[in-house]
């Protein structure tokens, strides 16, 4: 008999029992107010349940409802959100609430495309208010309901996710059930060692029968990052003093300021291209080589190959841009790592 129950009783039961009490939140199975509602699920985008408690009621006292929201002062309602992340969600509301004040009567509305044509309401917000507020069936997919359905059914990746949500989600009580779900993935289906015992749906559960919870949620594969090329030009001289062995010197530059390793010492480089760029952006003439050797970076965005040209300045033909440094010395010059994998690449052949 117990196996026949659905995924959604078993999970309803259990939340009737175990709801968390949150202030925006009616007992299990009766309806909430709208308003709070939304104002909870836009706070939590960003913030935990626990910082929003205090600052949901603070909100709320100072405006209750919509009509107060529509009419509020932008700067006091900034303020009220310091702290609660991106202030274009504080402005969004007041915008939605404006509209709701002009267009809708003052009201929510209740579909989950009529909400998700309010300023600031995405997919997920809409979805969260029209299930929560309005009893609609809808499909409400945060972080927390994510890792409890891909971990139900194994379902790797966002398509599958949705669609085991989908599966999994009844036409009365959906918004009971997204809750119920975010409980369960707040409390015991934990990120790290779910606490399976006492989950009431471990004999559903597919990545428990695996033993394999922790696989889940299956995060995408990196995208490969797209490279980019450019050349170090290791320019030498030689300070051939009488009295000393000779002092080999290397020149370097300041980058300029603004990009990537901005203002920061380094090695002369062309720009960085989609393409070999060769010895075009010499800082000087010299006779230049190419190693048959390079050096490759991993930056956030794009991993960059590096062709090295060693060369040989000469003081009387030209004049090279930047400072000369002791090549005995180049660890005190704090060069980025890039650069110091060129400094190795080109001692280890020469
Ligand atoms: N996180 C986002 N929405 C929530 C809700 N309604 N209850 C608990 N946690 C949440
Ligand atoms: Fe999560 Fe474990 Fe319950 Fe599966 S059995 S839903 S992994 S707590």
């Amino acid at each position: 008999m117990d196996a026949k129950r659905s995924i959604a009783d078993k999970l309803l039961d259990w939340y009737d029992r175990h709801a968390r009490t949150l202030p925006w939140r009616a007992p299990p199975g009766a309806r909430a107010d709208p308003y709070r509602v939304w104002l909870s699920e836009v706070m939590l985008q960003q913030t935990t349940v626990a910082t929003v408690q205090p600052r949901f009621e603070a909100w709320v006292a100072r405006w209750p409802d919509i009509a107060s929201l529509a009419a509020a002062d932008e700067a006091e309602v900034m303020a009220a959100w310091a702290g609660l992340g991106y202030y274009a969600r504080a402005r969004n509301l007041v915008r939605a609430a404006k509209v709701i004040a002009a267009d809708h009567g003052g009201r929510l509305p209740e579909t989950e495309a009529a909400l998700r044509a309010l300023p600031g309401l995405g997919d997920y917000t809409a979805a969260a208010v029209a299930a929560i507020a309005f009893g609609q069936r809808a499909v409400v997919i945060d972080a927390n309901v994510e890792r409890v359905v891909s971990r139900l059914f194994c379902a790797a990746g966002k398509p599958a996710v949705r669609a085991a949500a989908e599966q999994v989600t009844p036409d009365q009580r959906a918004g009971d059930l997204a809750q119920a779900m975010m409980d369960l993935g707040s409390t015991i289906c934990s990120p790290r060692r779910p606490k399976c015992l006492l989950c009431p749906l471990a004999d559903d559960c597919a990545a428990h029968r695996a033993g394999m919870e922790e696989a889940f949620p299956v995060k995408p594969a990196k995208k490969a990052r797209p490279a980019r090329f450019g050349t170090i030009f290791w320019l030498e001289r030689e300070m051939g003093a009488a009295d000393s062995a000779n002092r080999r010197e290397l020149l370097l530059v300041r980058r300029p300021s603004k990009g990537l390793l901005g203002g920061m010492r380094a090695l002369p480089t062309g720009p960085w291209e989609l393409s070999a760029p060769g010895l075009a952006e010499a800082p000087a003439p010299a006779d230049w080589v190419m190693l048959n050797r390079a050096v490759s970076h991993g930056f956030t965005h794009f991993t960059l190959e590096l062709a090295l040209a060693v060369g040989r300045w000469d003081a009387h033909s030209t004049h090279a841009e930047g400072e000369w440094w002791p090549v005995d010395d180049l660890a005190s010059a704090g060069l980025p790592t890039v650069f110091a994998k060129a400094a190795e690449a080109i001692g280890r052949t020469r």
